[in-house]
């Protein structure tokens, strides 16, 4: 159920998961939003009358200075955290396979060490398939950036693979280079308030999942062409 829902509410419009009739895709996605919503606030009742040793324990005990999260609070952190932590790493382990497939003797490289050379590997996955594409955002205070003026209240879209591919920053930006140092890719956010929480486990997931396939299945390679157009990850000029 929480597969089924996290797919509806990422689906962006893919016809995969959701209707193409507008106001049936916009039910979908708000029913998706209200089964996690009962899911969590259901688990955190649960977990008021009877502590346990998990996360919606802490998250439905947590008190900071008297102030505690709300059913709806609770619900939504539950949404992102569980929308968040789906899709991108699921992306970012498909298109490895994709990567060590396209690129034999980097897969040969990692393979010749992979202890050693897992952790910047894992970097130059996120920086060349960043699974996040894009996000919102509204400007706080006016800003100047190359050139351009910006006003606070402005709404602005991120463009992360746009970033993760700029010549300025990353030498043969095109190029998949599991050695790349330095690799100061945006794919997890930059640094802020608003850096990806799951970074770390999303690092840790990537390796567990690589470490196992390519030791157990050594002969794994990626078969068919990718379906998505989206996920063609090439510059945006945009
Ligand atoms: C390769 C995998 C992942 C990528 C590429 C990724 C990428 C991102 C990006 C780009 C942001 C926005 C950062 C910003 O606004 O500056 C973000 C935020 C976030 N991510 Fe991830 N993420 C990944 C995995 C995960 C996982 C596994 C979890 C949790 C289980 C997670 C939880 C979150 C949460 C909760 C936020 C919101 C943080 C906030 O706004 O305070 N992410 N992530």
């Amino acid at each position: 159920m929480v597969l089924k829902n996290t797919n509806i509410i990422l689906s962006g419009a893919d016809p995969e998961f959701i209707s193409e009739d507008m106001n049936e895709a916009i039910t979908q996605i708000l029913t998706a939003g209200q089964e996690l919503a009962e899911l969590v606030t259901g688990l955190a009742e649960q977990r008021q009358a009877n502590q346990a040793d998990d996360l919606v324990s802490a998250l439905a005990t947590a008190n900071i200075d008297g102030e505690q999260l709300t059913p709806a609070e609770l619900a939504s952190f539950f949404i992102l955290l569980v929308v968040a932590g789906n899709e991108t790493t699921r992306t970012a382990i498909s298109h490895s396979l994709a990567l060590l497939t396209e690129h034999p003797d980097q897969r040969e490289l990692l393979l010749a060490d992979f202890e050693a050379r897992i952790g910047p590997a894992v970097e130059e996955i996120v920086r060349c398939v960043s699974p996040v594409i894009w996000m919102r955002r509204t400007l706080t205070s006016d800003a100047v950036m190359n050139g351009h003026a910006y006003r606070e209240g402005d709404k602005t879209v991120l463009f992360y693979q746009a970033a993760n591919r700029d010549e300025s920053v990353f030498p043969d930006a095109m190029t998949f280079d599991i050695t790349r140092s330095p690799n100061p890719h945006v794919g997890f956010g930059s640094a802020g308030p608003h850096f990806c929480l799951g970074a770390h486990l999303a690092r840790r997931e990537i390796t567990a999942m690589l470490r196992e396939l390519l030791t157990r299945v050594p002969n794994i390679r990626a078969s068919a062409e990718q379906v998505t157009p989206h996920v063609r990850r090439k510059p945006s000029r945009a």
